[in-house]
């Protein structure tokens, strides 16, 4: 991809807020969401997974059990089975009636506020069902503010076939042998590992930084941590707390 998402020596880190502000609010809703652009984040960060019959959603657990007021896999129900699920309640009284947003919804709700999407394909996803997140993407004109990110190699592959416009992160936990190699292999913008895997070996960023691929680490909430990997060279942080992470880059 020609577009760098390196973070230019002397600003702050990028602020990518984790499912929404999802430490103020239910998760990988809009409510959600609108809180983490309120409090200055950069990108948005959502899951995205297929219902029944077909639709992607914006929820990041397999089940509904945890987030709603309903039970069973979300690949098990359908859009209007979705729909009617009550997925605020459940972290605030104040939140009730709070609704587990389409891809679509939380696109159309980006283009018209601002901000960007850091969306993670959640688990492992067919071609088709890649494409019609694609598609979806597309249809709300929103490729040049998506960037998608995965655990699944497949579905990163899918993407690069079906839409290589789209920007690219692979998701890790502990650190490949050759994080370079699978960067290249992969067509990445980024290479998104968590806070432990990558602090067993932080001159992966330099290495990552020459070949081109930024380096956004997750899921990081607490100051001595992004400092320590700001010192590190980092691009972007992934974090429950946006405004906190946006009130400490002001300071800088
Ligand atoms: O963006 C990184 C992070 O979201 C990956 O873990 O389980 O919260 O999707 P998880
Ligand atoms: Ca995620």
């Amino acid at each position: 991809p020609a577009e760098s998402h390196l973070r230019p020596a002397g600003s702050p880190l990028t602020v990518i807020a984790h499912r929404g502000a999802s430490s103020a609010a239910p998760e990988n809703t809009l409510v959600s969401d609108e809180i983490a652009r309120r409090g200055g984040a950069e990108y948005i960060e959502n899951d995205v997974q297929p219902s029944k019959d077909g639709v992607p959603y914006v929820l990041h657990d397999g089940t509904v059990d945890r987030t709603t007021d309903g039970i069973g896999l979300i690949r098990s129900l359908t859009s209007a089975q979705l729909d009617a699920l009550d997925a605020g309640s459940w972290f605030a009284p104040v939140y009730k009636g709070t609704r587990i947003p389409t891809l679509a919804a939380q696109l159309e709700d980006l283009k018209s506020r601002g901000g960007a999407m850091l969306l993670e394909i959640k688990g492992a996803h067919t071609r088709d069902e890649v494409a019609t997140i694609v598609k979806t993407i597309r249809d709300h004109g929103m490729t040049d503010r998506v960037f998608v990110q995965s655990f699944e190699v497949s579905a990163l592959r899918y993407t690069y076939e079906l839409a290589p416009e789209l920007p690219l992160g692979l998701l890790r936990d502990a650190l490949d042998a050759d994080p370079v190699a699978i960067a290249k292999e992969l067509h990445l913008s980024a290479y998104n590992p968590s806070d432990g895997g990558l602090s067993k070996r932080l001159g992966v960023v330099q290495d990552l930084h020459a070949a081109g691929v930024a380096v956004n680490v997750w899921t990081v909430d607490s100051a001595a941590r992004w400092r320590a990997l700001e010192a590190a060279g980092v691009d972007g942080i992934i974090t429950n707390r946006p405004a906190e992470l946006s009130g400490w880059n002001a300071a800088w």
